[in-house]
This record gives C-alpha cells, structure tokens and sequence, in this order.
C-alpha cells in the first residue's frame, strides 16, 4: 500500500502541496518564536516562501506531466482502436449484402451495429482531434493562411447540408487579404465543428451568418458564426466547452445527436493559435460564436 502510494503521482503532488503550504509555514512559525534579531527573522521568512514556492512548482510540474500522460493514452488508444473497429464495420456491411437471404430481425441487428460502429468512429476521431490539438503535448505544423479563403470553402461544402435543413448559409469575407499564422486543417475543422453546431441547433426557416473581419490597428481578425436557431440556456452556456458536455433540446429531436467534443476541440485549437473564443446566446433567438485571433 505505501509502495503504490509512493509512485501515485497525484499522492507525491499532494505531499508536496501540503509541504509547502502548512509544514514550512508550521516550521516557520516555531522557529520565529526562537529569533529575536528581525534581519534573521526576515532572512528565514524570505527562506522559507522561496523553498514553498519551488516545492508547490515541482507538485504543479508533476500533476501536469502526469495529465500529459494520460492525454497520450487517450490518443494512442483511439488510434489502435480504429483498425478493429473498421474491421468489424466493414465485416457487418458484407453481412448486410446479403440482405436478401437474411431474416429481417438480424438485417435490424446489423444495420444498428453499423450505426453504432459509425458513431464510435466519430468519438475516437474526435478524441484523437482532443489530442493532437492538445498545446502541451503535439507541435502542429505552422504556416502562413489565410482565415477568410477557408471560411469560403468550407461554407461551400457546408451549403448542401445546410439547404437539406431548410437553412439559408452566408459568409462575409471582409478581410480577403488577410493571413495569420496557424494550420489550415485545425482552422477548417474549427469552422467546420461551428458551422455544423450552427446548422443542427436551428430549424427550417433559419439562418446562420459568419463573417471574417480586421482590426488593422489591433491585427486582430476575427471570425464569428451567428444563427438563428434554438439558443442555449443561460446556466448551461459556461459548460459547452466541457470534454463530452452536450445538451440535447427537445425541440429538435433527432437531428442533434452528438458526442459533446466539438467546442471542446475548438477550444484547442483557439489556444493553440493564441486566440480567443467568446459565446453569447439568448433562448430561442440564437447563438454567436466569435474568435479573434492574431494577424502576421
Ligand atoms: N449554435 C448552437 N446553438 C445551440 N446550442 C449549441 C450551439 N453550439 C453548441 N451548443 C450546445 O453546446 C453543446 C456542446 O457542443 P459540442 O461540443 O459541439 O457538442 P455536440 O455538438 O457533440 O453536442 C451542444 O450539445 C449544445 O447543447
Ligand atoms: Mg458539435
């Protein structure tokens, strides 16, 4: 038992917190009662906070380096993951071939074992995405792009489901010209998680609206991705950011299943492009999502 505490990393950090903030202190204290010259006593105080702070450090570094570790088992669990689970989705299709010679209770036992596999994929892409847009543990590569051109595009590809939803699409480019220094996949994906937030939490009849602008004096661009759908509710805006945290609106049904990584993983990839990312919403009135981040 106290040789598993000893390699706990958590009990080690907690050790040391607890060192630096009530032992040194206590040991302070008694010694203060033996001192009376006031340089001395100042010397020892200034001693002490010194070493309480490079203890609380080490127990911070080791917490966090202890965090790192698991977001890379995270990743390299999802990546092994994904071969099997291609394997068995692509063996259950083959089954489903022969729907013909197949009694219809096990041709709705694959076709909802497919389902499952395709949502299962979505959650270990998604998870791997967490990982790699992870600051602290993977070092994107890093290029001169241009934030508006990929808005476009990718609200081109974004048009057909959009217009399948009964939802009008617009993007404004006001900043053509303008680049900034980031990873062209982590941006469309950035732009892809809100436009498809966007579409499945408005109904038929709505619109979503993004627009790129430039703060010159600022060189600050910013991107935002307004809609007129079902909003969120006010004690749930500060949560949409959590890892798997979804609210699912009854007024929308089916349309909206989701895993709860999405704006997880926009975060991410904020940071990593050391921007920010802001999110109004009123109940049934709609959501912007707005992200600034710097120009070069
Ligand atoms: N544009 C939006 N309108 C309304 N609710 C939203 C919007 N974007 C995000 N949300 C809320 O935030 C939650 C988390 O979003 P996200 O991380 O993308 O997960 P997911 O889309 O998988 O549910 C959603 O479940 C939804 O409740
Ligand atoms: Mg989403």
């Amino acid at each position: 038992m106290a040789t598993e505490l000893r390699h706990n990393p958590f009990f080690r950090a907690r050790l040391k917190l607890a060192t630096s903030t009530i032992i040194l202190p206590i040991c302070g204290a008694i010694l203060f009662y033996f001192i009376d010259n006031p340089y001395l006593y100042i010397s020892v105080a200034i001693c002490i906070a010194i070493i309480a702070y490079f203890i609380s450090l080490f127990a911070l570094r080791q917490i966090r380096n202890f965090m790192r570790s698991q977001k890379r088992f995270i990743a390299d669990v999802s990546h092994e993951l994904r071969t099997p689970i291609s394997i068995i989705k692509t063996n259950s299709e083959i089954a489903l071939l022969n729907e013909a010679n197949t009694p219809p209770e096990i041709t709705e036992i694959l076709k909802s074992t497919v389902s499952e596999i395709d949502r299962m994929s979505k959650m270990l892409k998604n998870l791997l995405n967490l990982a790699q847009y992870d600051k602290e543990t993977h070092e994107l590569p890093m290029h001169s792009i241009n934030p508006g051109e990929i808005l476009s595009r990718i609200t081109e590809n974004m048009r057909p489901l959009a217009l399948k939803s009964g939802i009008t699409l617009a993007a404004e480019n006001h900043a053509p010209h303008t680049h900034i220094r980031g990873n062209t996949t982590a941006i469309e994906e950035l732009i892809t998680n809100l436009l498809t937030n966007a579409i499945k939490f408005t109904k038929s009849g709505g619109t979503i609206t993004s627009s790129i602008t430039l703060d010159h004096k600022e060189k600050i661009v910013t991107l935002f991705v307004q809609d007129t759908g079902i909003g969120i509710p006010a004690d749930k805006i500060t949560r949409v950011f959590e890892p798997f945290f979804k609210y699912e609106y009854p007024a929308i049904g089916n349309r909206q299943k989701g895993i709860g990584l999405g704006l997880a993983i926009v975060r991410e990839i904020v940071k990593l492009h050391h921007g920010t990312i802001a999110i109004e919403s009123a109940s049934n009135k709609g959501t912007r999502v707005t992200v600034r981040f710097p120009t070069i």
